[in-house]
């Protein structure tokens, strides 16, 4: 077990070949970019979640971002113009990325309405290393997760867009695919990830809300409801559910021109435009052969069915 206190870089962690030069570091029986581990670990020992925070977290590529876009405009109602004007991903600061990273940000970003007090973050901390910080404050969690196999395509693409992709020469699937599956992936092993969270929220229920990329996609309106009586604030009619499930879908968001342009944020090496790409469920058909799908099945099926988890 690394001590988090003491590790302050990343030369005494284990460290494996990801994709093309990029390693990542393992902390804890977790993988992370080294470009992140001083700004997590800084999140790990120096957060301190107010009970009125609300903290998305996910495996990356899990739906994020619709869940950004979603958690702001329930929390601040109408969120429309802010929407419009800034990628979800600037509306709801990733701890570990823009908050502790090296574009320190105030947290005052986090809602554009200064007078509310739900503070909103992200992360992709695993539970297992961060579930301590969040039971130091009544905080609540908001955990997406998605099918592995559209993970792991959804992932795959994104990486194929970061700014040194050309470089490092193309991620090829099969590479993608190894990854994933051997569990050395950004955030990953992706099962440890989810299960952790998936654990969490039943014994914690009024504090961990966990949710799939599919459950929402099958009705996005049931969820926003159950999304605001989870936060506290619910809704009391449903036109303006149904304006909020319209202003996150995919469809409107990635037409809006901050979420259309190729320009980079100061906090990540891939152009805005890289989070929107089909938003759909079961795309990795497009991609996986027959024996990647029952390769990645069977490990599911081990991973998550003898915990009563099913995918
Ligand atoms: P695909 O690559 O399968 O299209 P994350 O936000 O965690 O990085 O996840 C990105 C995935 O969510 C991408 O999946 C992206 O297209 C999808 N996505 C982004 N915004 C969405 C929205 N409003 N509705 C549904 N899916 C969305």
């Amino acid at each position: 077990m690394v001590n988090i206190l003491e590790v302050v870089h990343d030369e005494s962690l284990p460290k494996e070949n990801w994709w093309g030069k990029n390693c990542v570091c393992q902390i804890n029986d977790f993988w992370f970019l080294p470009k992140f581990l001083p700004s997590t670990i800084r999140v790990l020992n120096e957060f301190k979640p107010l009970p009125n925070d609300v903290i998305l977290a996910s495996f990356p590529k899990t739906g994020t971002t619709w869940l950004k876009s979603l958690v702001f405009s329930i929390v601040n109602r109408s969120s429309k113009e802010s929407l419009v004007k800034h990628n979800p991903h600037d509306l709801v600061p990733t701890l570990e990325v823009q908050v502790f990273g090296t574009t320190h940000q105030s947290s005052s970003i986090t809602t554009h309405d200064e007078s509310h007090s739900t503070r909103l973050y992200s992360t992709h901390i695993p539970y297992q290393l961060l579930g301590n910080t969040f039971h130091s404050s009544n905080c609540r969690v908001i955990y997406i997760t998605r099918n592995p196999k559209d993970t792991l395509v959804s992932m795959w693409h994104f990486t194929n867009k970061w700014k040194d992709a050309d470089q490092d020469g193309p991620w090829h699937l099969e590479e993608a695919i190894e990854k994933f599956c051997s569990g050395v992936f950004p955030g990953g092993p992706y099962y440890d990830h989810v299960m952790g969270f998936r654990k969490a929220s039943l014994e914690k229920p009024k504090n961990i809300f966990s949710i799939t990329y599919e459950e929402l996609m099958k009705d996005t309106k049931i969820h926003v409801k159950r999304l605001a009586e989870f936060l506290g604030c619910p809704f009391m009619n449903d036109e303006e559910v149904d304006e909020i499930v319209k202003n996150c879908s995919f469809d409107i968001l990635s037409s809006y021109e901050v979420n259309k342009s190729g320009d980079f944020p100061s906090w990540f090496q891939v152009p805005y435009n890289s989070f929107f790409r089909q938003g759909v469920v079961g795309d990795h058909k497009n991609y996986l052969d027959a024996k990647t799908i029952e390769r990645i099945d069977a490990l599911t099926r081990d991973k998550f069915h003898g915990a009563g988890f099913m995918y």
